[in-house]
């Protein structure tokens, strides 16, 4: 174990973040730690940027999974270098702009629904957007399936 590893209270304090927040985040395999022989966590120093990166990525509108995804690009076995962060940022631009153009066409729905409030399920992107089930046509399709389905099990 290094030298300098940190207790998961040194992180909690060095990042803002909770003891809890760093359970969940090294469940969902963000981070990572190793383990004394009393079983207690211990972070390397470098993970202080990795819970960085997480709450900027958080901040700008990326999900937990993706960002775990961008994360798994990184050389688990040494220490990032500042062009693998470099390389791990970059997706960021794409995935930006794609929130973006969601916000920009949940924006145009709200500029089109304010003063209206029919939330039409036929005609309200609002309401039902991307309304795959319509493409099968009218009624409670999925509902009814799902109910055949289900006395069809033994
Ligand atoms: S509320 Fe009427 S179209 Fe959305």
């Amino acid at each position: 174990m290094a030298v300098d590893a940190l207790t998961v209270g040194a992180v909690a304090e060095r990042a803002g973040l909770s003891t809890a927040t760093l359970r969940f985040y090294e469940d969902r395999g963000l981070i990572q730690s190793t383990r004394t022989t009393g079983n207690q966590r211990r972070y390397p120093r470098h993970v202080l940027r990795r819970l960085a990166f997480v709450t900027a990525a958080q901040r700008v509108g990326l999900t937990l999974s993706e960002i775990r995804e961008l994360l798994d690009t990184l050389p688990s076995d040494t220490i990032p270098t500042q062009d693998d962060w470099a390389a791990v940022a970059a997706p960021w631009r794409e995935l930006v702009a794609a929130r973006i153009r969601t916000l920009e066409r949940l924006q145009t729905s709200l500029d089109e629904c304010i003063g209206c409030g029919c939330l039409s399920l036929t005609r309200c992107s609002l309401i039902n957007q991307d309304d795959a089930a319509a493409t099968e046509g009218p009624g409670s399709r999925w509902v009814r399936r799902a109910e055949e389905a289900g006395r069809r099990r033994p």
